[in-house]
């Protein structure tokens, strides 16, 4: 049973982000942002969806926070909306939009739940994507200016940060493929993203400490391990080729300083880079982004198995048939979590690792008695957490696990169709319906540990989420 246990002191959280949840599009003098436009235009998100209202969160956060509170979360990972604080992107705050935040952490420490705020998931003021958005060194600038602007506010009560959110989505999917705002297809300006997008990292790490010297930041990587299909070598460069691109073209510089020689002469051969040397990186850059960090936030979903393609280059195999996958298509890979935490811990040795998102999505119905039974979805987080348990056991300095998500909510491109939530939204009246997992959460934080897989499963007190 002790290896069912977590440790002491284990941070348990769920997460969110302002775009995804808030609502509230106009309120508060809120200016737009490049997922307002991107959701705007037609043919971008699945369901035809925007943000307009999400889950109203912006009103009806004190309910939220009672969620939060049946569950026992120890910590809240939301996000900061810069197009809240600063409409524009630059200059004087809009009081409106710092008050939110500032009474949603209030209210959070008198719930006894640690604010755990991201300062940038994904709502780049549109005004500044019209100057060239994170393709420009001065968008890195403007960052360093709000979130001066935010810490200095919210500081004396924050005491972690993290900067960005997964900036290989930002610059990939944002820059390179156009699934995401701003929905450009221009592979060399992603690297320019990239570049700035850790840079800002950088230079907002140093501003976080000079306004607050005892806060803690980090960075949040999405990391997604590659496996190759096969010992054949071609494969094994394949999973190399998206390691390298994927992982270590963010966790190197954090860490080492450099980027990753074997990835940057893959984006040569491209054709994304005219040659070795990056024409984006000045002098002094990559010690900013070197900056010691506090914690790595780590999301994981899933892996990706890879392979050399007809033509030799690298490409995906799909999951075969007979695996599980989420609604998103993804394969249930919980192994890949534990080999990930080790791999970081190895060649990163972060000072401690947060699992800042991990969650599943699947879409069940709301049964005759009302309940919403997500037993896959309870699968995967028992599989996942067990995971993270088996990584401490194997030294990995893990302090904490947020899930994705606490609400039903804005899946980006694919709108309302994907749905990671512990509540559902009712139709209409937009109503938070606890699934089962909700409950299932609420006994693992309550032990510290995951109940015995042989347990029979009950919803416990079925008046923990009652608004
Ligand atoms: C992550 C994002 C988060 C959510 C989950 C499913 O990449 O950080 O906003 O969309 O995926």
């Amino acid at each position: 049973m002790a290896d069912l246990i977590f440790p002491d002191g284990f941070l348990w959280g769920a997460a969110t982000s302002a775009q995804q949840i808030e609502g509230g599009r106009h309120a508060g003098g809120r200016g737009e942002s490049i997922w307002d436009r991107f959701a705007a235009t037609p043919g971008k998100i699945a369901d035809g969806s925007d943000t307009g209202t999400a889950c109203d969160h912006y009103h009806r956060w004190r309910d939220d926070l009672r969620l939060m509170t049946g569950l026992g979360l120890g910590a809240y990972r939301f996000s900061i909306a810069w197009p809240r604080v600063q409409p524009t992107g630059t200059g004087a705050p809009n009081a409106a939009g710092l008050d939110f935040y500032d009474a949603l952490v209030d209210a959070l420490l008198v719930a006894g739940i640690e604010p755990f705020p991201t300062l940038y998931h994904w709502d780049l003021p549109q005004a500044l994507q019209d100057r060239g958005g994170w393709a420009e060194r001065a968008t890195a600038e403007a960052f360093v200016e709000y979130t001066a602007t935010v810490v200095h506010r919210l500081g004396d009560r924050v005491r972690r940060w993290v900067t960005h959110n997964e900036p290989w989505c930002i610059a990939v999917l944002g820059h390179e493929e156009g699934h995401h705002a701003p929905g450009h297809r221009d592979p060399a300006a992603a690297l320019r993203v990239a570049h700035h997008l850790l840079l800002s990292h950088g230079w907002a790490t140093a501003a976080i400490r000079r306004e607050v010297p005892r806060a803690e930041v980090g960075l949040v990587h999405n990391y997604c391990p590659a496996y190759p299909a096969s010992d054949r070598p071609g494969d094994h460069d394949a999973a190399r080729w998206f390691d390298g691109f994927f992982n270590r073209w963010y966790l190197d510089p954090v860490f080492k300083g450099a980027y990753p020689p074997d990835a940057v002469a893959d984006r040569v051969a491209a054709g994304h880079l005219p040659g070795p040397e990056l024409p984006f990186v000045r002098d002094g850059d990559l010690a900013v982004i070197a900056a010691p960090q506090d914690f790595l936030g780590l999301n994981y979903y899933s892996r990706v198995v890879m392979e050399a393609g007809p033509d030799g280059r690298p490409r995906a195999v799909p999951p075969a048939p007979d695996t599980p996958v989420t609604d998103m298509g993804w394969e249930v890979y919980p192994a890949g979590l534990r080999e990930g935490l080790a791999r970081v811990q190895r060649d990163y040795a972060p000072r401690r690792i947060i699992i800042a998102e991990n969650g599943a999505a699947y879409d069940d119905p709301v049964g005759a008695d009302g309940r919403i039974t997500d037993t896959r979805r309870l699968d995967y987080l028992r599989g996942h957490l067990l995971a993270a348990r088996q990584a401490l056991a194997d030294g990995v300095p893990l302090a904490g696990y947020f899930l994705w998500s606490l609400l039903d909510n804005f899946e980006w491109g694919y709108g309302y169709t994907k749905k990671f939530g512990l509540f559902a939204l009712e139709p209409g009246t937009l109503r938070r319906i606890p699934k089962d997992s909700a409950f299932w959460y609420r006994g693992v934080i309550a032990a510290n540990a995951l109940p015995d897989a042989t347990a029979p499963q009950t919803q416990g007190d079925t008046r923990a989420f009652d608004q």
